[in-house]
């Protein structure tokens, strides 16, 4: 369904970026009279030709509700949308279509998890999270936490920005049930040994639960070697439509849940004496899906198939590697951060700058950061930090971003600090 003309910018030698960014109309206007710079794509990245079109299309030529089957729109918009799912099976490698459940996005598969696991729960079990997670994997346990009086349990980290492995070890004890942790920081860009802290899980019978919002921009998993229960992502990082997200489960435990919330589509029959459940992925989708949604994120895993994945990870490691060697040149600048092994995202405060000020004056040069707490006050608390500004670049950025961006710190530090 996709557009596959965009191969052809590719070569095994590198990624042609200026031909990648034509994919991606957004990137060419002005943001305050200047070429905008966006490295913002932490919070949400911006979308391909590929996805545009797709849910163009959708909406043109194939719109009506799904698996109702009474007509040919009907049939085409019940094929796109199982299409995506299978798409998002590939990407990522799960064994079957019936693992993957559509959400609104992470927090939401977070929530359906936390809920369905309510029953596996008793006082003084303890749910393992760490400090460096999005409040969207801490909130909801500490709501599991205060419906079944379990302990929600923080692994600590270091100052360097990894998770303190000692504290895992020692914090993993017969009282865990439920292990919950990022992938990758959204402040930090660490990339968590996911794998072996699954196994250690794993290996007492804990559930594991795995926050996937922040790594899948840059690196494609296999739940199957993650050997993870759960992996949660949300589209509209993945270069796809907001408002949609997916929920991988192992089908064994998702078969074992009781649904999230009821009404049409989860439900096998209804009556006043007795209502039985669909069968996986539909027991967890009550209501009309997001359809155009789904198709469009299936077009930018398609998109992304295109691309040479190696090259983007050499290219974004590139745009990480010009940033760090930047960082002197701006006095008073510290990295909050610097884990061996990082996505490119910067997280950095400025000696006598508040990061919201910093925000503001790059924004005046058409460059994009977010600032503040990033959804993770427990994480800026242990930094002794209220916030910071984070600079999260994608594979469209350039190396002459970074430095429009550092040329732009010099400056603000010049003239405000
Ligand atoms: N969680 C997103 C971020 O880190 C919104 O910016």
């Amino acid at each position: 369904m996709t557009d596959l003309s965009v191969a052809k910018t590719v070569t095994r030698q590198g990624l042609d970026v200026e031909a990648v960014r034509r994919d991606f109309p957004i990137l060419t206007q002005c943001i305050n009279n200047k070429p905008l710079v966006y490295l913002d794509n932490g919070a949400s990245a911006q979308k391909p030709i590929a996805v545009l079109d797709a849910m163009d299309r959708y909406y043109r030529e194939m719109h009506s509700n799904v698996h109702r089957g009474a007509h040919t729109l009907g049939d085409r918009a019940t094929a796109a949308f199982e299409g995506a799912r299978e798409t998002v099976r590939g990407f990522l490698n799960a064994a079957s279509t019936r693992e993957i459940i559509w959400t609104r996005g992470t927090t939401e598969a977070i929530n359906l998890v936390a809920n369905g696991l309510a029953g596996k729960l008793q006082p003084d079990d303890e749910i393992l999270v760490s400090r460096m997670e999005h409040h969207a994997n801490i909130v909801p346990w500490q709501m599991l936490a205060e419906r079944t009086g379990a302990k929600v349990v923080p692994v600590q980290v270091t100052h360097e920005g990894e998770l303190d492995l000692d504290s895992f070890d020692q914090l993993l004890n017969d009282k865990t049930r439920i292990l919950a942790l990022t992938h990758v920081s959204n402040v930090l860009g660490t990339v968590n040994p996911i794998k072996s802290l699954v196994a250690k899980a794993k290996a007492r019978g804990v559930f594991t639960v795995v926050d996937g919002a922040q790594a899948v921009p840059h690196f494609q998993p296999d739940v199957q070697a993650i050997d993870c229960d759960f992996y949660t992502f949300s589209a509209h990082k993945l270069f796809g439509p907001t408002g949609i997200g997916v929920l991988y489960g192992r089908e064994a435990l998702l078969e074992a849940m009781p649904p999230y919330q009821g009404g049409g589509e989860m439900i096998e029959r209804v009556s006043f004496e007795k209502t039985t459940w669909n069968t996986l992925p539909y027991k967890f989708e009550a209501g009309t899906p997001a359809i155009a949604e789904a198709v469009g994120l299936g077009a930018a895993i398609d998109y992304l198939g295109t691309l040479d994945r190696v090259a983007m990870e050499a290219a974004e490691q590139a745009l990480l590697a010009r940033a760090n060697a930047l960082v002197a040149t701006v006095p008073g600048m510290e990295v909050i951060g610097t884990a061996r092994h990082k996505v490119p995202v910067m997280s950095f405060k400025i000696a006598g700058l508040h990061p919201s000020d910093i925000g503001t004056l790059l924004d005046q040069q058409g460059i994009a950061i977010r600032t503040g707490h990033h959804c993770a006050m427990p994480l800026m608390e242990f930094f002794g930090v209220p916030g910071t500004a984070r600079a999260s670049f994608a594979f469209y950025n350039t190396l002459d971003e970074v430095e429009q961006l550092f040329t732009a710190l010099q400056k603000i530090q010049r003239l405000f600090a």
